[in-house]
């Protein structure tokens, strides 16, 4: 199969949650007990994706190095970026364009969150699509708050509209794509919108125009949040707690994916949970070292 690689964009502003971000990244904004950056990075993971470029302000690089690494904690290969002004989701392909190389790639917003059943089939499914370029669709009660997109009956995508007044369907696009390697060619080729952005709708359009943006749909079953609000962020983050207090397990946690991938094994893990040991995070992780359901 096709090499893909991982972009996290967690640059941007943050004006909405302000006062919160006046001074630090969104991205790094706790979402019940971990960094709202944990949450896309186990998406990444959990598609199986080792190598991944994440793409920050100037300002916020070094604290995202700081809590991240290089990635080889957890069996993952990290590489940082820096985007000066946020001119849009689709310059990630011209910033990471070196990095990309001759690969797929899988770009996935800083401050979307996924989790639910099937998930890791889904991403199996967008990951293993290696000719066409994948979006989601996600049922929601008021799409006209979204990017929203129609679909035809082979599932592919046949037009996308910004928080349209009336919206052809109800199903919003969520911050996650996975795009063949001309996404890089195509995203060169953009012009700043009228907001002064490379907008990733142009990107989607470009497939949509050679039918190959296939739209898979994320079910019932599957919470997605967007966290770029004080609301929906303590929603998301009661959301976390819920589901975690209630089953007395981790969701979307990287070092349970590295284990369960194989990509650390069990003295790397319970090294890991050594200096967390105060929180239940780091006794979930000790947990799973020794084994214990
Ligand atoms: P937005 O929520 O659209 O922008 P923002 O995070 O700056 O927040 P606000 O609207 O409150 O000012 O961005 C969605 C995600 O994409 C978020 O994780 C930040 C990231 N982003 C960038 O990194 N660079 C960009 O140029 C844009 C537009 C967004």
């Amino acid at each position: 199969m096709k090499k893909r690689k991982g972009i996290i964009l967690a640059g941007g502003k943050g004006t909405r949650l302000y006062p919160l971000t006046l001074a630090i990244s969104k991205q790094i904004m706790p979402v019940y007990d971990k960094p709202m950056i944990y949450y896309p990075l186990y998406v990444l993971m959990e598609a199986g994706i080792r190598e991944i470029l994440i793409i920050t302000t100037a300002r916020d690089n070094s604290i995202f190095k700081e809590l991240l690494g290089d990635g080889s904690k957890w069996g993952v290969h990290f590489e940082y970026a820096i985007q000066n002004e946020p001119k849009g989701l689709a310059e990630a392909f011209v910033i990471g364009e070196k990095f990309i190389g001759k690969d797929n790639v899988v770009l996935i917003l800083g401050d979307n969150m996924f989790y639910g059943g099937n998930l890791k089939e889904i991403l199996k499914r967008a990951n293993a699509r290696e000719n066409e370029s994948t979006i989601f669709g996600y049922k929601v009660n008021n799409p006209n708050q979204y990017g929203v997109v129609e679909i035809n009956e082979q599932g592919k995508a046949i037009s996308i509209e910004e928080k349209p007044e009336k919206p052809k369907s109800n199903y919003a696009v969520p911050g996650l794509y996975f795009y063949t390697n001309d996404v890089i060619q195509i995203a060169k080729n953009l012009k700043p919108s009228a907001r002064g952005e490379l907008e990733i709708t142009s990107v989607n359009e470009a497939y949509m125009k050679k039918n190959k943006l296939v739209v898979e749909k994320l079910g019932r079953g599957m919470a997605w949040f967007d966290t770029g609000t004080h609301d929906a962020l303590l929603e998301t983050a009661s959301f976390v707690q819920t589901i975690q207090k209630r089953q007395g397990l981790q969701i979307c946690c990287p070092e349970e994916i590295a284990f369960e991938n194989g990509w650390i094994d069990k003295k790397q893990l319970e090294n890991l949970s050594i200096s967390l040991m105060k929180s239940d995070y780091g006794k979930f992780l000790r947990g799973l070292a020794e084994d214990i359901d």
